[in-house]
């Protein structure tokens, strides 16, 4: 990986689509993708629309779409309602892609799957139902359930073993074959019984589904217009639908703040887990917090209560020492960065760069070998191979109202407390003194010193010791 190589959310959601695109088109299915996420969410008592509530530093919209992107999708569609402006950007910017519909007023989950037929007119393929505040959905359950689709079945629902079935709707099922959906409200007594609980999300032909959502009716206890009809209604046109189950923990869904933080909670379990199959050591993994987005390399190194933040990528061998936080920061290959230090946004490491205690790194690079140990504060700033920062180096890079940039070269020892007011720039094979502030360029070769000169006079320290005991006695005098 080379500079600037921020893993962003979209990026990485890419190269893992084209990976599955690959495996899918030799079966040759394309498909779409409808999340909906029109819901208002009122138990989260907030002003943010739900889905844009975060778990790993992203939206649970993202956590959505990226695990719709399993299935490779050809289109992607998200249904907005409550908050749609805001909704319908952060879906943009998860994937540029994505098509948006409004589903205003929002009548049911059916009607809001019915607002994607626009969206869908001409598209010949798979259509798959995620919920935007339904966050954990395995790609491989997808998998599961397009598997499904071609043994064939023709509506594919995903299921789960409910330790408490609560208000989820029930799949009344016959061996294999899924009968109907009954939602809790409309159930009888042995309705409830059932454990078998629907997930939400649905797979079938695109057309189809529409075919279907348009046949839906709201005659029903909410007066809503049910998503889960649909699996009667293509029974009566012999239409087959089976059910793919799945555990419970994948499709927790978040509703309230307490539920956030359960589902943080899950995340960050699940990604430690993942990091260590993928062959990072981490020393305390319970202390360790990563982003939707974080990429680590196998056989990195991560030390005890580092936190990643969105956008980092860590190469394989480098190691993130205790007590650091990252966000939008690249770690090459070699590097070691902490314990106690801090890379925001922009910071690019090459490889074997040495970051050390009470460092601060920002829109930074660093060239392979350069070290900067102690105490800094390294903003907009360049730095050559090998080059070394001295303790308590700063970038002054900003006047109260302009910031810029401070260029360091190659092999450059800049001595301890050396103040760098930008725009500077520091040649090559270049020294600064220490305790130095530096405000014109300093060629390359060159020493340059910017401080007072030192002044010593001899015993001078024992008069004024002497001249300063003599006013401590008078003042203790007065005071007995
Ligand atoms: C739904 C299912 C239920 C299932 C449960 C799983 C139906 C009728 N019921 O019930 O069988 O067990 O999910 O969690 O489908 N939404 C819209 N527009 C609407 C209505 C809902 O976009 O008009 C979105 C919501 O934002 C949410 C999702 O659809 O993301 C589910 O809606 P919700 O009202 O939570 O459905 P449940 O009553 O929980
Ligand atoms: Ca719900």
């Amino acid at each position: 990986m080379t500079a600037g190589h921020l893993a962003s959310l979209e990026r990485s959601d890419k190269s893992y689509l084209q990976k599955r695109k690959g495996r899918l088109k030799v079966s040759g299915v394309n498909s779409a993708l409808i999340v909906l996420a029109a819901g208002k969410g009122t138990r989260m008592n907030s002003d943010l629309p739900k889905v844009l509530h975060q778990i790993g530093n992203a939206p649970m919209l993202s956590h959505a779409l990226c695990a719709g992107a399993a299935l490779a999708p050809d289109r992607t569609v998200v249904v907005t309602g409550h908050g749609s402006e805001a909704v319908a950007s952060a879906a943009r910017a998860h994937n540029p892609d994505a098509v948006t519909v409004l589903q205003e007023p929002q009548l049911g989950t059916a009607h809001a799957v019915a607002q994607a037929a626009p969206a869908l007119a001409g598209f010949a393929g798979d259509a798959v139902v995620l919920y935007g505040d339904t966050p954990f959905i395995r790609p491989q359950t997808l998998m599961a359930m397009a598997e499904a689709r071609r043994a064939g079945a023709d509506i594919v629902v995903l299921g789960f073993e409910a330790a408490d079935p609560g208000r989820y709707g029930r799949l009344v099922t016959e061996g294999e074959t899924l009968l109907r959906i009954v939602e809790y409200k409309d159930a009888t007594e042995p309705e409830r019984a059932i454990t078998l609980c629907n997930s939400g999300v649905v797979m079938a032909d695109a057309q189809t589904l529409m075919a279907l959502v348009n046949a839906v009716g709201n005659d029903n206890a909410a007066g809503e217009y049910y998503l889960t009809d649909i699996v009667a209604i293509g029974r009566d046109r012999d239409l087959k639908a089976r059910v793919v189950r799945c555990a419970e923990s994948e499709t927790r869904g978040v509703n309230s703040r307490a539920e956030l933080a359960a589902a943080e909670a899950a995340f960050q379990a699940a990604r430690r887990a993942d990091t260590l199959d993928t062959g990072v050591t981490m020393l305390a993994p319970d202390t360790v917090y990563f982003s939707l987005d974080t990429v680590i390399g196998r056989d990195a190194t991560v030390e005890q209560n580092v936190i990643f933040g969105p956008g980092v990528t860590v190469e394989t061998g480098a190691r993130i020492r205790a007590f650091s936080h990252l966000e939008g920061a690249h770690v090459s290959r070699g590097a070691i960065v902490g314990p106690y230090a801090r890379l925001r946004p922009g910071t690019e490491l090459a490889e074997d760069v040495r970051i050390g205690n009470f460092v601060e790194v920002k829109n930074a690079t660093l060239a392979p070998g350069a070290k900067a140990n102690h105490l800094s504060y390294l903003g907009d700033a360049s730095i050559g191979a090998a080059t070394n920062i001295g303790a308590g180096t700063i970038t002054c890079n900003y006047d109260g109202v302009l910031k810029h940039r401070t260029e360091i070269g190659e092999r450059v020892f800049v001595g301890s407390n050396t103040m760098l007011v930008a725009p500077v720039r520091v040649g090559d094979d270049a020294m600064t003194g220490s305790g130095s502030v530096i405000t014109s360029d300093v060629p390359d070769a060159a020493l340059a010193i910017g401080r007072a000169r030192q002044a010593t006079k001899p015993g001078l320290a024992n008069k004024l010791r002497a001249h300063l005991l003599k006013l401590k006695a008078k003042r203790e005098q007065k005071e007995s």
